[in-house]
This record gives C-alpha cells, sequence and structure tokens, in this order.
C-alpha cells in the first residue's frame, strides 16, 4: 500500500487525467466488490485461490446434459466454493467505490461501465451505463436469442427452462468457462474501449480475457489508463497513474479532487 503522501499525488494526477479527458470510461473487476464483503477470484482472499480454479469446459458440461444441469443446479445453488460467493453476493450492499462511480456518471464524466462483476452493485450505487460482460446473476438468459429474463419473474415450468420467445435452452445470465461473451455486450464493451480516451481499470487481475484486453487496447489508441488496485497485476506498467490503494479509499478521493479541479474552471 503507497504512503499517503504518495496516494494523494498519485489522486491528483488521477484526477487531472479525468478532467482533461472527453470520454472517461471505467473496466471493474471483482476487487471493487471487495469492501462489500464478496472475496475476489485470484490473490489473498480469493476463492480461486482458496478452492482452485473451476473447469474450464463449465459451459460444455451444461451443454451435455443441460437437463441434469439445472436438477443439480437447483438441488445446491449455495453448495461449494461457488455457493460461498453467491450467499455474499446475496448480502452485499454497494460500497464507497461503487457509489464514487455513480457520483462521476452523475457529473457527467463518466460514460460507462464495464463490469466482469456479476453482483449488480454498480446499478445498486446509482450507475446507469453498466456493461455486464459476465453477466448477472438475477438474470437468466436464452443462449439462442439471447433474451434475457428477471430470475424471480421467470416460471420454470419444466426442465431445462426453455425460452418463451425462441424455444431455445435458458440458463443463467453469467458466463461460465468456456462460454462465449454474449455478442451485445461485447460489442457494446468494444465500442467503448474504441472511444474512450482515458480508462479506470479498478479491481481487476486482469488475466481473462477479452476484458484483459479492453486496456491494452484502449492503451494502443493513446488513452490515458488510471490503475486502482492494492497489488500490482499484469498491466501495471503501461499504467500513466496507478492508485496503490483500495477502491473504496481511493476513489471516493479521485471524484473530491475532480470536483476540486472543475470549481477552479
Ligand atoms: N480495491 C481494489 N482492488 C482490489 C481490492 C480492493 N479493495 N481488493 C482486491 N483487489 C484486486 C486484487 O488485487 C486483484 O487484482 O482485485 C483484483 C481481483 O482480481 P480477480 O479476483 O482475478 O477478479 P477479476 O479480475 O474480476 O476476474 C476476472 O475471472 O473468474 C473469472 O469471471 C470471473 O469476472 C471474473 C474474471
Amino acid at each position: 500500500m503507497s504512503g499517503e503522501r504518495e496516494l494523494m499525488e498519485a489522486v491528483r494526477s488521477a484526477a487531472e487525467l479525468i478532467v482533461s479527458s472527453e470520454y472517461v470510461i471505467a473496466l471493474t473487476g471483482a476487487g471493487i466488490s471487495v469492501e462489500s464483503g464478496i472475496p475476489p477470484f485470484r490473490g489473498p482472499g480469493g476463492i480461486w485461490t482458496k478452492y482452485g480454479e473451476p473447469p474450464p469446459d463449465q459451459y460444455q458440461e451444461f451443454l451435455r446434459d443441460p437437463k441434469g444441469w439445472w436438477e443439480r443446479r437447483l438441488k445446491r445453488e449455495l453448495e461449494g466454493p461457488t455457493g460461498e460467493m453467491v450467499r455474499k453476493i446475496y448480502e452485499a450492499k454497494p460500497n464507497l467505490a461503487h457509489k464514487a462511480l455513480a457520483e462521476l456518471e452523475e457529473m457527467g464524466i463518466l460514460k460507462s461501465i464495464i463490469t466482469q462483476n456479476i453482483d449488480g452493485l454498480h446499478q445498486k450505487a446509482g450507475s446507469k451505463n453498466v456493461i455486464e460482460i459476465h453477466g448477472n446473476i438475477y438474470k437468466l438468459r436464452c443462449i439462442s436469442c439471447n433474451a434475457r429474463f428477471d430470475r424471480d419473474k421467470f416460471e420454470i415450468k419444466e426442465l431445462p427452462p426453455l425460452c418463451p420467445n425462441c424455444g431455445g435452452l435458458v440458463k443463467p445470465d453469467v458466463v461460465y468457462f468456456g462460454e462465449p461473451i454474449p455478442p451485445d455486450m461485447l460489442n457494446a464493451s468494444l465500442l467503448e474501449v474504441y472511444k474512450c480516451d482515458c480508462m479506470l481499470v479498478v479491481g481487476t487481475s486482469a488475466v481473462v480475457y477479452p476484458a484483459a484486453g479492453f486496456p491494452i487496447a484502449a492503451k494502443r489508441r493513446g488513452a490515458f489508463l488510471i490503475e486502482v488496485n492494492p497489488y500490482e497485476t499484469s498491466i501495471s506498467h503501461i499504467c500513466d497513474v496507478v492508485l496503490r490503494e483500495a477502491a473504496g479509499k481511493a476513489l471516493p478521493l479521485v471524484v473530491q479532487e475532480v470536483r476540486r479541479l472543475l470549481a477552479r474552471r
């Protein structure tokens, strides 16, 4: 963790880049929800660190036997490693980092958030333009027509559940290992990466593609990168500013400094 002086210097530099940019976006990962009580996947306290990564063919396992998959799923959603994470997600509330990004959007500065998180906490904090590239735990999705449904409002009449629109297979909206990113989310993300001239990279280890490639693509196009992460990551070295701090502490300081700079204009 950096000293207070270094942190404040980095906060000032980050705020200056933000106010001098035209199109600021954020890429967020599990780390932004750690202070809401949801464990990350990797690094200290990560569930994959504790239990090991899940099989890379989770999606193929679903496709092999969707009925059997759903029968097992309905019996033991809250068991095992992901069960621990699911319980924490259901209990979680947005933290100061989520609220700081919602404030930046409210100020007309942050144009969008591409999140790898499935917890819906950005929306609960008030953010409107959120692209959930790995899906949302509270939704179901048809893998044929990509229609999404509120999980609580979708009546499961048979197993596997079928899409009321096209009869296709319905699964949780959460994107599993081995599953293609839904095309609408991927296209929306790529457009934002293309348009941005400044990207806040918050709470991600930047190891899972395609999201991990977004900061690199933005940098290649000349965008500024600002990393918010208490630990070094595989993209720290290409970032213009690094806030080596928890997001819940660093982001409110950045918003405060942005407000100060805007007031001086
Ligand atoms: N504030 C900011 N960052 C934090 C904090 C915090 N308080 N606590 C931890 N971090 C950082 C860690 O240092 C790590 O770099 O958050 C990052 C979390 O990394 P991962 O657990 O790998 O999460 P993420 O990058 O979102 O994973 C990407 O992998 O398992 C898949 O689909 C899953 O969406 C997930 C994807």
